[in-house]
């Protein structure tokens, strides 16, 4: 009988739904259904970020949900990302109440630092001229208050290298819940799984599928011949492999879809499971960072020069 896997603990004592529906480049107009959809297939967990710009019509979707009686809100696990321009620790609490007004909630399950960068005030866009130097433990004081007044109840980081998660362990008064992450079967980050382990960091995938929509990023994990005979074998989609991969490797995933059938294939990863003799070939296939985000990386103008330093040569 092959484990379930539904949910993972967290360091707070809270549950984390293993499957969470992914939220980026999910365009307003189409968001709010996908998010109707999953809930209403059985998804129980939503991850969203202000910096996608469509927290406003999600709130929408969540108030329909509730006000139809399909699901309460305890029973959903809602995350949230503080944006790099609100770094400032003035400005943190106002970054996660934009986020709760738009979501139209008085909480959310999980808020993450979105990443090790920082950029000026209500600045728009990825060009260098809007970064600043992060002082991080600055920032994480602040999503500290956060915590202890009940409107994020577990914070975390996204995007942070053994070394980024080291550091802000080493000064935490709160230690971090959870570290999300790009993972999947060809970026699997064997260190910082084994780190993230060691401290009681629960890890979350981002791009669990390998973002095959995404035009500007390289991906090849749902035709990997490693993932598509393991689908063949077991009679499941490339997909579906993916996430349930994920799953076994001990970390939760967020695959992202707008269409209804998807939403429901990639909720159909329990009751059954990859075998230890398939599961083992993933460990031989070839690893290279997918979304390396040289947005934060400039010679003169950003505190990381190299994406070497960005990511701490995990790269
Ligand atoms: P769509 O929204 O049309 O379903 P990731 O979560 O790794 O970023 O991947 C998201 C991308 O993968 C989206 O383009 C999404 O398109 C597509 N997608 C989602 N689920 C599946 C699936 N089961 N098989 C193939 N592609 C999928």
């Amino acid at each position: 009988m092959a484990q379930e896997i539904r949910y993972f603990d967290l360091n707070t004592g809270a549950k984390i739904p293993s499957v969470g529906l992914g939220t980026w480049q999910a365009p307003p107009g189409v968001v709010g259904q996908a998010v109707e959809a999953a809930v209403k297939i059985g998804y129980r967990h939503i991850d969203c970020a202000r910096a996608y710009g469509n927290e406003k019509e999600i709130g929408d979707a969540l108030k329909k949900l509730f006000d139809e009686g399909v699901v309460k809100r305890e029973d959903l696990f809602i995350t949230s990302k503080l944006w790099c321009c609100d770094h400032a620790p003035e400005d943190v609490p106002g970054g996660l109440d934009k986020t709760l007004e738009e979501l139209q909630l008085d909480y959310v399950d999980l808020y993450l630092i979105h990443w090790p960068v920082k950029m000026k005030k209500d600045s728009v866009g990825f060009v260098p001229q809007n970064l600043l130097p992060t002082d991080i433990p600055a920032t994480w004081k602040a999503m500290e208050a956060l915590y202890d007044s009940g409107k994020a109840r577990a914070i975390g980081v996204s995007n942070f290298t053994v070394k980024k998660l080291g550091d802000l362990l080493d000064v935490a008064r709160v230690a971090p819940a959870v570290n999300q992450v790009e993972l999947h079967p060809s970026w699997q980050q064997p260190k910082l799984r084994e780190f993230c382990k060691a401290k009681g960091v629960h890890l979350t995938g981002y791009s669990p599928l390998g973002s095959p929509g995404t035009t500007w990023l390289k991906s090849e994990v749902l035709q990997h011949p490693v993932v598509v005979s393991t689908a063949e074998k077991l009679g499941k989609t490339p997909g579906q492999v993916a996430l349930r991969w994920g799953l076994q490797m001990g970390h939760s995933v967020l695959p992202k879809s707008t269409n209804p059938s998807r939403i429901k294939e990639n909720l159909d990863v329990f009751g059954w499971s990859i075998p230890d003799d398939l599961f083992a070939k993933f460990f031989d296939m070839k690893q290279e960072r997918m979304l390396k985000a040289s947005f934060a990386v400039h010679e003169t103008l950003s505190q990381y020069k190299t994406l070497e330093e960005l990511w701490d040569g995990e790269i």
